[in-house]
This record gives structure tokens, sequence and C-alpha cells, in this order.
């Protein structure tokens, strides 16, 4: 079997709605080998080794992805093997679809001796999520600007900070994509899509310059966190607790409803006093977790 391993994703980054993300140290793994079914009668035999609850029928993301590969090069597909570790939470907000995506797109790739480049597979995973800013960084690592153009993503990954660390606050419930992006208005005013672009420039160049005193300016939105903070119970509290505790910007996470803070790699206490102030402040369906910046994206190993 080959293994592969997808990190998980933050979108967004408050202004940058649609175009950036940055990649996160917490991983899904996924294994995956072909199967001996049929081309009329491909199989499908999928495992989860974690007990996370997985569709394990043909409507499995990265079976489903997988087979796309297949069919978009031409290759008989007779089914496949897939054994699942799930790390990245799903439906939070931090990319666990789009990591699903990928490890099928790039899993299946491995399998046909790689007749896809990675810049293929971008666009193939953008076109099949709907917006780029997850699936680049899962691919790529890093910090990553996107554009999709025509059915092309466009994108750079660069390095950000090593001074930054991500404190993730991650709820108890559910939200769908779709629910947290049919709320948000179809237009928007000059004046607010001039607010959102140059906070979307500003933090680009802050986070991969260390200029980090800007990032409470840059990480202002009026595109969509106005609109999905009312479908994040208790988000207006988090965001309270993680300025309090000195964060120098703080974000929902993707559509939510997880919540990114940006902290100090010295702002050492930080973990430990948000999980006193979720305790008393009665917050206890959230859970929060120290993260850095994965550089490297999606990994593949031969097993
Ligand atoms: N940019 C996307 C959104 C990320 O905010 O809806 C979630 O998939």
């Amino acid at each position: 079997m080959i293994q592969i391993t997808v990190p998980a994703s933050s979108a967004n980054l408050g202004a940058g709605f649609d175009a950036l993300g940055i990649a996160l140290t917490l991983y899904n793994r996924v294994w995956i080998e072909e199967a001996d079914g049929t081309v009329e009668k491909p199989l499908c035999i999928i495992e989860s080794v974690d007990g996370t609850p997985i569709p394990t029928d043909e409507t499995n993301m990265i079976y489903q992805s997988a087979k796309l590969l297949y069919e978009r090069c031409g290759h008989p597909f007779k089914g496949l093997h897939i054994k699942q570790e799930n790390n990245i939470p799903m439906t939070r907000g931090l990319g666990s679809s789009s990591a699903c995506l990928i490890a099928g797109l790039v899993g299946a790739n491995t399998l046909l001796g790689s007749p896809l480049s990675m810049s293929d597979i971008s666009d193939l995973a953008a076109s099949l999520e709907g917006h780029p800013d997850n699936t680049a960084p899962a691919l790529y690592g890093g910090l990553v600007a996107s554009v999709m153009d025509g059915g092309r993503v466009h994108s750079v990954s660069v390095p950000v900070s090593d001074r930054i660390r991500f404190a993730v606050f991650i709820p108890d419930f559910e939200l769908k994509t779709e629910v947290a992006r049919g709320i948000l208005p179809k237009q928007v005013l000059r004046e607010d899509a001039v607010y959102n672009l140059s906070r979307a420039a500003l933090m680009t160049a802050s986070l991969f310059s260390g200029r980090l005193e800007n990032l409470r300016v840059a990480v202002q939105d009026r595109l969509h966190q106005p609109y999905r903070f009312q479908l994040i119970a208790d988000a207006d509290k988090v965001f309270y607790t993680a300025y309090e505790l000195g964060a120098y910007a703080v974000a929902i996470s993707g559509a939510g409803p997880s919540i990114l803070a940006i902290i100090d790699i010295d702002n050492k206490d930080f973990i430990e006093k948000a999980k006193k102030e979720l305790q008393n402040s009665e917050l206890e369906g959230w859970q929060v977790t120290l993260l850095s910046c994965d550089m490297n994206g999606v990994s593949v190993s031969f097993q």
C-alpha cells in the first residue's frame, strides 16, 4: 500500500476570503491500493483505522476523487482498498474535505505512475472543492495565496515567520460550508472590497516578513465573518479570550466554526491559560490546540 499524509489547513485568515490559506501541523493519513474488481463492478473496501465514522461506500470522498483521477487519465478503474486515519476534525473549518480530496487525487496519481503534475492536481482539487484556499495549502504546505482563473489555479506558497504559532479553538458542533457560504451577500460595497483586499495583501506580506505588529489590522474582514458570527455560538467570547491572552490576530478558520488565533512562539502560557478560561467561561464544548505552519504539504511513502 502507499501512504499519503495530508495536512489540515485554515482558509481566509480574516480578509483573504477564498484566496489565502495556511497548512497546519495536524495530519490525516491514508493508505491506498488498487482492489481486484472489474471495470463493470469495481471493488470499494474502506476502513477507518481510528474508529472515526466515515462513509465506507462509493460516496467516500477519497474513493470518489481517486476514481475521478483514473477516469481523467483514461485508466480502467477496478476499485480501491482504502484505510483512513482521521486526525483533522470534520466539518470544523480545518480543511478536512480538502485533505480527503488531495489524498484521493495524489494517491490515485501515484498508483498510476504520476501522469498528472502537482499543478494539474491543484486544478482538479480546487474545481471539486469550489475554491482553492484549502486545497492548495494541503497540497503545497506553507502560506498559500491562490487565484482560480478559468479552471486553473495560480498559487504561491511561502514560509511564514518562525515566531508564529497557531492556537486553534475547535468547538464540539459542526458547521457545513454550504450553510456558512449560503448566508453571505452576493454583492459588496466597493469600500468593503478595498477594505478586504488591502488587508489580505497586508496579511500575506506581514506573515512572510515577520511584521507581526500588522496582523491585528490585517486580519480584519467585512466580507464573511460579520455574517458568520451568528452561526458560531460563543465565537465572540473565544475572540475576546484569545486577544486578552495576547494573540496577534484572531479569525474564523475557513467557514468556521473553529477559530484560529495567531500567537507568538514566546507566548508559552497561552494554551494553558486558554484552557482554564474556556472552563471558567463555561465554554466546555471548545478545545484548544497548539499547531505550527506545515511547510511540506502532502507527502507519499511506499510501504
Ligand atoms: N473560503 C472558504 C469559505 C473556505 O470561507 O467559505 C471554506 O471552505
